[in-house]
Parts: structure tokens; C-alpha cells; sequence
């Protein structure tokens, strides 16, 4: 189609104070790689022998990328719902998750490591907008900077920038203004948002949606189970189930991908 009105010469518009919006651009991983993705660990509520069964499989498998996909932190007090002072305090969450980082480090000397946040790791900066927000342009006092993730060579991706993986996009699941779930399942929800490959977190389900379009191009979308306990306080009763995700993208920008459920420290 040919475009019917060509303005040669647009007029030009300087308006100072222009405010940039933040980088939205999808963090972009070429192949070939292979990605070891672990969704919804949740600090302190992580399930150790779910989260050492992905680790020892990334491991086994020689990974050389490892993307933390969101909710890494849970940060209990800091949510906006109603909050029960027998659970943990942010410092000791922070304290576990320096360990936690220093273990991956270990675990993957070489590798590349992506922490891309969750709605739950974006509670520490949603926080301190609403009780001091003054203080929220203070860069020492975003939770990656008070443990030092750089010194460990980890990457953050915050702002709900994708992360896509040859042609593989891989988003937490909080992303969209409205819930993506839906009463068939969550890749069921995704794939009607993004119409694209994809993969998300966020609802601790492992589920596969794949459909043709009229070109008769089979697109398929994931969710991923999860790494933290399956019956918290305040959902006891869910469709929840452990797992992990492995990536292997190709220098075509092709990928597969392996989701994985976790059962009594089983893959399947
Ligand atoms: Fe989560």
C-alpha cells in the first residue's frame, strides 16, 4: 500500500522541556545461547530443593546465560495489602538475597546473569514513591545498589522491559494493565495480549497455548512454574506448581524451548 499524502518538507517543532519517557526497548539476546530462565523465587518463601534442582540442571546442561524472570524478592512489607509484623523484615530479605546472588555467581562464574524485576521486586521502589518520595531519585537507595549487583557483573532490567531471546519474548507477566489470566490457562491469556512468541512468570503455572494464523504460522506462548512454596497465607488453595524454563536460541534467532515442572525435586 502507498502511502496517499507524502509531506515533503514537515514542519519542525521545538518545544523546550521535553521530558523523556524511560527505555522501554526489550533487552536483546542473540544466539547462540543457552538460558536457564528461574521465575518466582520470592525470597524468603523460596522452595530450596525446587530452586537447587533448576540450578543443578542449568549447571548439568552448561548454561552460559541465567535470567532471573521477576519476583525474585517478595518484600512482604512493603505491599500495599494488609501485612502481618510476624513476617520477615526487608533487611533480612536483602541479607538472603546477597547470599542468594553470591551462590549464583559461584554457581555460574562465567556466565551472563539477568535480574529482571517482577511486581513484586518493584514494591521496594513503589514504597519509597509513596512514603518519601523525595528520596526516590536517590540512586543508593534502590535495593540493587544497596547490593552492589554490579560488583557481581548481575544486569537488572527494570521498567517492564522485555527480555527477548532470539525471537523469544520474555516478559514477567505484570506487564499488562490487566491480568492476562484467563479460565483456560496463563499462555492462553498471554498469547491473546502479545500475538507473538512468548514466555512469562507471574502466575505460577506451567501452561502452552499454540495456535496457526491465517498464514498458517503456528505461534506458541508459555508460562512457567514457579520456585517459591505453593501455599502461602494468603492463597492456601491455587493451581500452582514448581518449574523452570531452558532456552536454546540459535544465531538464526530461532529457539526451543524446554518448560520444565519440579516435583519432589524431579524434572519433568
Ligand atoms: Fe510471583
Amino acid at each position: 500500500m502507498e502511502p496517499t499524502d507524502v509531506i515533503t518538507n514537515p514542519e519542525r517543532l521545538f518545544i523546550e522541556g521535553q521530558e523523556q519517557l524511560p527505555n522501554w526497548t526489550p533487552r536483546q539476546i542473540e544466539g547462540p545461547a543457552k538460558v536457564l530462565i528461574l521465575p518466582d523465587i520470592h525470597l524468603p518463601y523460596h522452595h530450596n530443593l525446587s530452586l537447587g534442582t533448576a540450578v543443578g540442571f542449568g549447571r548439568q546442561n552448561d548454561v552460559d546465560h541465567v535470567l532471573i524472570n521477576g519476583d525474585l524478592f517478595d518484600f512482604y512489607h512493603l505491599s500495599r495489602f494488609q501485612r502481618d509484623p510476624r513476617m520477615r523484615r526487608p533487611k533480612a530479605e536483602l541479607e538472603l538475597g546477597r547470599k542468594f546472588f553470591e551462590y549464583l555467581r559461584n554457581a555460574f562464574s562465567t556466565a551472563r546473569i539477568l535480574f529482571k524485576f517482577g511486581n513484586h521486586d518493584e514494591r521496594w521502589h513503589n514504597y519509597i514513591l509513596d512514603k518519601a518520595p523525595v528520596l526516590s531519585d536517590i540512586p543508593e537507595l534502590e535495593f540493587e545498589n544497596l547490593l552492589g549487583l554490579d560488583k557481581l557483573n548481575i544486569e537488572v532490567v527494570k521498567d517492564k522491559r522485555p527480555v527477548r531471546l532470539g525471537s523469544l519474548n520474555v516478559v514477567h507477566g505484570h506487564e499488562y494493565t490487566f491480568n492476562i489470566s484467563n479460565p483456560v490457562n496463563p499462555a492462553r491469556g498471554l498469547y491473546n495480549r502479545a500475538y507473538a512468541y512468548a514466555l512469562c512468570g507471574h502466575f505460577h503455572q506451567k501452561s502452552e497455548h499454540s495456535e496457526n494464523n491465517i498464514e498458517g504460522k503456528s505461534i506458541t506462548t508459555w508460562s512457567t512454574g514457579c520456585l517459591c512454596g505453593l501455599r502461602p497465607a494468603w492463597l492456601p488453595f491455587n493451581k500452582w506448581c514448581h518449574g523452570f524454563a531452558f532456552v536454546e536460541v540459535y544465531s538464526s534467532g530461532k529457539f526451543s524451548v524446554s518448560n520444565h515442572k519440579i516435583s519432589d525435586g524431579k524434572i519433568y
